[in-house]
């Protein structure tokens, strides 16, 4: 197995080859992904909505995502695994980012993390960088601001906000982040942002000409039925499938088929 570094992702990058990235929670799913050649697993806070059902991503705690990550490292052989620095382990100040940033490297085996901000976090990032871990960026609509925004739509489209955010990626890159993932905007300002910096730009519903894309396992697959936002593509519908499996494995319970002579002992 040839292991994606961060550098290998500024390579690509550089040669044009686009980046592929999934979030995974667990061992068994982190292994079909794995197998399954993607770049960069995203341990995403988002294991608070499909792994716990919060409908936000600000209850999740730091021991929780740990747990995730240590699942998921176990799992890989190839891809580089990000994790996401829950909300409220770093906001308040930079050596208790760090002391998270730490945590979430040491008791998982994490190779990156991933902080939801720009200018706001500097003095944070540049304190995790200076410990020598690498830094995922997240603009755009960042979840864990959520109850400041109000909505889940998309985000810069007046000129003042997309100002901010082409500054706060561009600041992310000089203090040394690796990557940025911007979520939720358009797709204009996204290929902008793109051709402005050296380092990936990966996006969720940020059009096609950035260096990446990302999407959360679950849907994907169609696991989730209520989350249909415009740039989701579902490539199976496993809910129903999955629905299907279990009422004929009811059935053939309730109608003494399973087990037959041959699964018995
Ligand atoms: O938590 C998550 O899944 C994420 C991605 C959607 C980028 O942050
Ligand atoms: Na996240």
């Amino acid at each position: 197995y040839k292991r994606v570094t961060v550098k290998s992702l500024v390579d690509m990058k550089k040669n044009g080859e686009r980046i592929s990235m999934l979030t995974a929670y667990d061992y068994s799913m982190a292994k079909i992904i794995d197998d399954a050649n993607v770049d960069v697993i995203l341990v995403g806070d988002s294991a608070s909505n499909v792994m716990a059902g919060h409908e936000t991503t600000l209850p999740i705690t730091l021991d929780q995502m740990i747990y995730h990550a240590s699942s998921v490292i176990r799992a890989i052989n190839r891809c580089l695994v990000v994790v996401d620095i829950p909300f409220g382990s770093y906001q308040s100040d930079p050596k208790e980012a760090l002391r998270s940033a730490i945590r979430i490297m040491k008791e998982s085996g994490a190779h990156a993390i991933k902080v939801e901000g720009g200018i706001e976090i500097k003095d944070s990032v540049k304190r995790i960088l200076n410990a020598g871990i690498p830094v995922m960026g997240h603009l755009g609509l960042t979840p864990q601001s959520i109850y400041k925004f109000g909505t889940y739509t998309v985000r810069a489209k007046e000129e003042e906000e997309a100002k901010k955010l082409k500054e706060d990626a561009l600041l992310l890159q000089k203090l040394g982040c690796f990557a940025i993932v911007l979520e939720k905007i358009p797709a204009k300002l996204a290929k902008e942002v793109a051709e402005s910096l050296t380092i990936p730009v990966i996006g969720i519903g940020a059009g096609g000409d950035v260096d990446g894309q990302v999407l959360v396992i679950h849907d994907l697959l169609g696991m989730t039925k209520e989350f249909n936002p415009r740039f989701l593509r579902r490539y199976m519908n496993l809910y129903e499938e999955m629905g299907t499996a279990i009422s004929n494995y009811v059935d053939d319970v309730k109608t003494k088929d399973f087990p037959n002579e041959e699964e018995q002992y």
